[in-house]
């Protein structure tokens, strides 16, 4: 039998993962892993660990031949891809949990492996303990990935949760996320969706073979939802959760998106609560799967980080099957999205841009409409962000065939039925 290789660790960050990781190594004695040496910022610092562990020095570890993998989980994305880089460059493998890093460099990324031959893994990144990126890259061939829905972000779904089941409002829910550690202290990483689109940025890739910058996404958080919002949708029986989506179209691109949305209570997604994270997977034969867990926090991220570091015994690397083997997908902007819009001021919202109106609600105190609007006018404009106004999408949002539907409404209209 082959016998593994021998691990010997540099380890970057002493923070919540950092130090859940150093805890769950020292359990986790079959595997043959030892951390060398940590690099961390701040030398004076009280660490549960030994002294001689610690630097400050980032090439004591880089250049250090016993060191063969260097696990990078700090929290400074520019420092982070200085580090990973020049490992790579260096011959080690590395294991990262940097969403931020990783959404910002994938392109380079992908060239230093390609380059040096060797592994970046990177589970901990997305959905902290799921086994998302792996799945994806492994198990669903390209034909069989109908669509992908998922709960990436667990602050913002706190938050969520304790507005709909305890009546908060915002602030106190963001308050309440932070004190438990939910949240970091400048929240607007997670609330604004930044850190869902990171994360969804490299999961396009493992899904379809995407690579877009998370500039070229259409996102946005939760920061403009209402109470009124919840009271809506509490009445139609559906909850609202910050959004990732992807599915393929009849034109063979795939439209993505992050954005707060309508869920209906038989979606599997209406069961993510609090800070844990879901993913929906609807494949061309076998139906949904729904994958669920923790997607934040110290030993969960720390036990997918672990996950890579044991993947690595055995030379497992991320062989991009989407982008080299498959032809990759590209995203198409060519749909249109049924989505709900509140506001405050109906002269702030373009209701030309429309291409129909379903329900108006101008007499509530908070007002709003429901219709279908194309996603470049979205794309290309931010009017839905400003002023005080929420967008959310209704549940199964993407319309492909308005025309169609534009015709059939049409016909309604003159047989006096609409
Ligand atoms: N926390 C989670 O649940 C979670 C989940 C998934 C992914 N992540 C990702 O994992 C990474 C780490 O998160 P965290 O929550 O563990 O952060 P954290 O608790 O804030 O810890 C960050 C660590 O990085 C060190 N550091 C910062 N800049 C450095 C540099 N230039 N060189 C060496 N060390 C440096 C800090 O050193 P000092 O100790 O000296 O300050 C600290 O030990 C982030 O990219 C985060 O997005 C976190």
């Amino acid at each position: 039998m082959e016998t593994h290789k021998q691990l010997t660790i540099g380890l970057f960050g002493f923070g919540v993962v950092g130090e859940g990781l150093y805890k769950v190594l020292q359990q986790t004695s079959s595997l043959k892993a030892t951390i060398k040496k940590v690099c961390i910022k701040n030398y004076g610092k009280k660490r549960n660990a030994p002294a001689s562990l610690f630097t400050t020095d980032k090439n004591e570890l880089l250049n250090d031949r016993d060191i063969n993998v260097i696990v990078e989980v700090i929290d400074d994305a520019e420092a982070a891809f200085q580090i990973v880089s020049t490992a790579l460059q260096n011959g080690k493998d590395v294991v990262s949990a940097s969403k931020k890093m990783i959404a910002e460099n994938l392109p380079a990324l992908l060239k230093f492996q390609q380059k040096t031959g060797q592994s970046l893994l990177y589970e901990a990144a997305a959905c902290a303990s799921i086994p998302v990126i792996r799945n994806l890259e492994e198990y669903y061939d390209n034909d069989l990935l109908h669509s992908i829905k998922a709960i990436v972000n667990g602050s913002t779904n706190f938050i969520l949760t304790k507005i709909f089941e305890e009546g908060l409002d915002f602030k106190q829910a963001l308050v309440l996320a932070q004190q438990l550690g939910f949240a970091e202290s400048n929240p607007a990483l997670d609330v604004g969706g930044y850190d869902a689109v990171n994360k969804w940025t490299f999961l396009l890739t493992h899904a379809y073979g995407i690579i877009e910058s998370p500039d070229n996404i259409l996102f946005n958080g939760i920061q403009n939802i209402h109470a009124a919002d919840a009271v809506v949708a509490k009445s139609k029986n559906q909850v609202i959760k910050l959004v990732a989506q992807a599915q393929k179209l009849k034109n063979g691109k795939v439209a993505a998106f992050v954005l707060p949305q309508f869920v209906k209570q038989d979606d599997h997604l209406s069961f993510v609560k609090n800070e844990y994270n879901g993913v929906v997977i609807e494949s061309g034969f076998a139906d949904k799967q729904f994958f669920y867990g923790k997607g934040a926090g110290s030993f969960p991220t720390a036990s997918a980080v672990l996950s890579d570091i044991s993947a690595l015994r055995y030379q497992y690397k991320y062989e991009y099957k989407k982008l080299y083997h498959h032809q990759p997908h590209t995203l198409s902007d060519e749909i249109f999205l049924r989505v709900f819009i509140s506001f405050d001021d109906i002269t702030k919202v373009p209701r030309g841009k429309f291409e129909w109106i379903e329900e108006w609600h101008a007499q509530e105190e908070r007002k709003y409409l429901v219709g279908v609007i194309s996603f470049t006018e979205l794309k290309e404009n931010d009017w839905w962000k400003q002023n005080n106004t929420s967008l959310i999408v209704a549940a199964d949002p993407v319309i492909e065939d308005i025309e169609i539907r534009k015709l059939k409404k049409k016909s309604l209209q003159l047989a006096g039925i609409l």
